[in-house]
């Protein structure tokens, strides 16, 4: 009789079965084996598949990273990333938005590295760091792994609206028992429900946060995960220009990607930038995320800061690149729609969704639904209090019907 004999340190708590997300997957990709792709609906991965089901990339992405010099793919990168990586990255995560005040940029291996970097270096050890609570689930994993908790503030109130009174009692809670606050935030496309705050309410978020900082005995940095931004429509950024001249002990840092942005997930790119409107504050931001860098991951992948700074500084390429970024966001509009419409007229009860690769659906019991859906060869992710439903990998001409069998699955 073999018993469970256990190696690791004491402070090791994240053993933990395979990850939910990958294994729903991969029941998804054994059905399809077994009857067949066209009777088989894959909503489980959060990458775009075309209308064919097959892994949407970006042709001039692909042309532009073909033709990088061999050398740019073999030489180590500058710890903290090339200088022409750093600029392109601070150039494509805000565009024409670019709020007032110093910014500085980090290399990171996609937008996790920059959310491991903030979690490391602006919270305690032991505090609990603040997300909504829908959240992507590895938020908890990179707390936890960097000794961490995660806590949670209700994102929607009863008219579906950002809840600013849970944030400011979550948020006023934690800052009474702790010296600092890392507080992440995904906006705009959120995953998992597709919602964005309106500028009003992030002028809301931010009175409170200034309201919280103002006697400057606390440290607060709030974490903009944009790593959906380039799929929300021309409004995405629009609430930037609300991040200009903040207090000091109000730190932003924007966790940037091409994960999503180039449909590179792989190459794992992206950066950690910091704002604020003291200078030391972002030098010094910049030197602990370098530092982290060496102490984690070293460099990051040069051919990937060569792709994004070679694509950022040719005006006739980056119009190319955006034009065809346009058909993968263009794809998940007319699916949103099929799926939404649909939910909406069997009153099918959703997250608020307003752009972005996942629709999800409440549901007091997520995981015996998910079975269910099984039966009807449809496989979404269980989530605690619903289904996420990644309408980024379902051609349209599938999806009718789906929300009515979602709704038959939840009882
Ligand atoms: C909400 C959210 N943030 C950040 C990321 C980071 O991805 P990456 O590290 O590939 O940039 C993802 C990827 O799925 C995500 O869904």
């Amino acid at each position: 009789m073999s018993h469970h004999y256990s190696m690791v340190a004491k402070h090791v708590n994240n053993i933990q079965a395979e990850d939910k997300i990958f294994a729903a997957n991969r029941e998804a990709v054994n059905a399809a084996a077994m009857y067949g792709k066209e009777q088989v609906i894959n909503a489980t991965v959060g990458a775009i598949l075309d209308d064919e089901e097959k892994l949407a990339v970006m042709p001039t992405v692909m042309e532009v990273l073909r033709n990088i010099p061999d050398t740019e793919y073999a030489a180590y990168a500058p710890i903290a990333g090339t200088p022409d990586f750093l600029e392109a990255a601070v150039s494509a995560a805000f565009k024409d938005s670019r709020p007032e005040g110093f910014i500085k940029a980090v290399a990171t291996p996609g937008g996790s590295g920059a959310l491991r970097h903030t979690i490391w270096n602006y919270s305690d050890i032991g505090d609990t760091i603040l997300t909504s609570d829908w959240f992507w689930g590895p938020y908890k994993t990179l707390a936890e792994e960097n000794l961490r908790k995660l806590g949670v503030f209700s994102y929607f109130d009863k008219d579906k609206k950002f809840n600013l009174a849970s944030f400011k009692e979550k948020s006023s809670e934690l800052l009474a028992r702790q010296d600092s606050l890392v507080i992440l935030l995904n906006s705009p496309a959120h995953n998992p429900t597709g919602f964005a705050l309106t500028g009003e309410e992030w002028l809301q978020l931010l009175e409170v946060l200034k309201h919280q900082a103002a006697d400057g005995t606390k440290k607060i940095t709030l974490l903009c995960d944009i790593a959906y931004i380039d799929y929300a429509g021309p409004s995405g950024r629009d609430f930037m220009k609300h991040l200009s001249n903040l207090p000091e002990n109000l730190l932003i840092v924007v966790a940037y990607s091409v994960s999503k942005s180039l449909t590179m997930y792989g190459l794992r790119t992206g950066a950690a930038i910091g704002l604020s409107a003291n200078k030391d504050v972002v030098q010094e931001f910049y030197d602990v995320c370098q530092a982290s860098n060496r102490g984690t991951w070293s460099n990051g992948t040069r051919c990937g800061m060569k792709l994004l700074s070679t694509i950022m500084h040719d005006s006739e390429i980056l119009l190319q690149v955006e034009a065809e970024r346009k058909e993968l966001e263009q794809l998940l509009v007319e699916r949103a729609a099929v799926f939404t419409e649909e939910a909406k007229q069997i009153g099918l009860d959703t997250c608020p969704y307003k752009a972005g690769f996942f629709v999800t659906i409440p549901a007091i019991q997520p995981g015996d639904a998910c079975d269910r859906l099984k039966k009807d060869n449809i496989f979404a992710v269980p989530l605690t209090r619903g289904i996420r439903f990644a309408i980024c990998s379902v051609p349209a001409v599938k999806l009718s019907g789906v929300p009515q069998k979602i709704k038959n699955a939840i009882g």
